[in-house]
């Protein structure tokens, strides 16, 4: 069975066509940069140019940095206040556009289906947690195999910090604040502990682009869980978009 996903990024806006059964990309990826402002008009007219550019005619999945409850945008994208997304109904508007079957998720719920799947979850019993590092923090939560949606936990305020552990653990910060790999690493620490405080996840699987450099921070993370580094990296949230098409309604 074949899917297009398409992963909706604050700089990138990346699709391929993939083969639902095996989480195997069938194309190359494109990659379109994001239109400058993040407005729903330009964005879904991305989305229906990557549709026709595949010639794709089947259903399509679509992951979205924010909140999606049954395609609709429930807060603002992620490091983005653009009025106008939250209440949008993005499912509804990228099938006026293309005319196909369209689900919309969040992209970290993407990301964590298929790392869960055809990466590093190897489709494991019990609690499994994706958490993607990039622009923002964004979480997946696979309870015996069955998506939580929309855990946020890139939002959870830890003891004695004023802002979100976004804020603090995303890669960007890493970047903007120009931090040595030990110093985010035990940011990493501070929050994982607690992760696993709260949920007492089987297994943590890290991505986002930065998991291909995993043996420079993952060892700091000291927590009882197992923590791996995601293995489909930046393709996790194209191929879990498809797959949620045919799993997600
Ligand atoms: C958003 C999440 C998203 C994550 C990664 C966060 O800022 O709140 O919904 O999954 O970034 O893009």
């Amino acid at each position: 069975m074949q899917r297009l996903g398409i992963d909706i990024g604050g700089t990138g806006i990346k699709a391929a066509v993939v083969d639902v059964t095996t989480g195997a990309l069938l194309t190359e990826r494109e990659r379109i940069l994001t239109p400058a402002g993040f407005e729903l008009d330009d964005i879904v007219d991305t989305v229906a140019h990557l549709v026709d550019r595949f010639g794709h005619d089947d259903a399509v999945g679509v992951g979205f940095p924010g909140v999606v409850a049954h395609g609709v945008v429930m807060s603002p994208p992620t490091a983005h206040e653009y009025p106008g997304w939250v209440g949008c109904d993005l499912g509804a508007a990228i099938h006026d556009a293309t005319g196909l079957a369209t689900t919309v998720l969040n992209d970290a719920d993407a990301a964590g289906i298929a790392e869960y799947r055809f990466g590093a979850g190897d489709s494991q019993q019990g609690m499994v947690m994706v958490f993607t590092l990039g622009t923002g923090v964004g979480s997946a939560m696979i309870v015996d195999g069955a998506l939580v949606p929309n855990t946020e936990l890139g939002k959870l305020y830890l003891a004695d910090r004023s802002d979100v552990a976004e804020l603090q653990i995303a890669d960007r910060v890493r970047t903007d604040e120009d931090l040595k790999w030990r110093e985010w690493g035990e940011r990493l620490n501070t929050y994982f502990q607690h992760i696993d405080r709260l949920f007492t996840p089987d297994l943590v699987i890290v991505g986002g682009g930065v998991s291909k450099k995993h043996e420079r921070f993952l060892h700091h993370i000291d927590i009882r869980a197992e923590v791996v580094p995601a293995e489909l990296r930046n393709q996790a949230g194209v191929v879990g978009a498809a797959i949620a098409t045919v799993e997600v309604s």
